[in-house]
């Protein structure tokens, strides 16, 4: 199949308020049935605030970067450096799209710019109960690396598995 033509390009402060309302409306058609509404609220506020987000475009570790098709924002990927490690930290993209071609390609973007810093491997942390994205990745070339249970506060844990693609 033919990836949806898409163009990408950094966020920038004004993005800030569609980035977090699009992840917003991709983490409820995600994560429901994996964590509970309570968990996808309290990590919502807590990585896609406004005030999050700017701090985050400030932070010369990290990259945010966006997706367009036709001119609509379809989604996003966050990359950073993590532990002396090149993490590609949030990978959303909006339903409609989905399989297409776009996670395919924000992933080879993010995977550039890790290759070109000198990184030996992109490494992330996936849900163990998110199947279709842990599909995606190792279609991408990642691999599981880790099996973690991360508390992140008010009695929420992320039970994630460690993957890592090796460039
Ligand atoms: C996971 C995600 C980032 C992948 O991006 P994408 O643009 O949909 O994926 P691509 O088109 O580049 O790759 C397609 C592959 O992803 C997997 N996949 C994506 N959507 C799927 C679905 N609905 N059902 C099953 N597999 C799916 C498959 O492995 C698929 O390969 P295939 O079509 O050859 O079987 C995207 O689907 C998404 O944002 N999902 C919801 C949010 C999420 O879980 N993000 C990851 C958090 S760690």
């Amino acid at each position: 199949m033919n990836s949806l033509n898409i163009q990408i390009r950094p966020v920038t402060p004004p993005d800030v308020p569609a980035i977090s309302a699009l992840a917003r409306e991709i983490w409820q058609a995600t994560y429901p049935g994996i964590i509970t509404q309570e968990q996808i609220d309290f990590m919502l506020e807590q990585r896609y605030g406004h005030e999050r987000l700017y701090d985050d475009l400030e932070d010369a570790d990290m990259w945010l970067d966006q997706a367009f098709h036709d001119g609509r924002r379809v989604g996003f990927a966050f990359s950073q450096l993590h532990a002396g490690e090149f993490k590609l930290d949030k990978l959303y993209i909006h339903p409609d799209v989905q399989r297409q071609g776009v996670g395919g390609q924000l992933i080879a973007h993010v995977a550039a710019r890790a290759a070109k810093l000198g990184y030996p491997c992109v490494i992330l942390a996936v849900n163990k109960r998110n199947d279709k994205a842990i599909a995606s990745y190792r279609k991408y070339g990642f691999a599981v690396r880790d099996s973690i249970v991360d508390d992140i506060g008010h009695g929420f844990v992320m039970d994630d598995f460690v993957m890592e693609k090796k460039l």
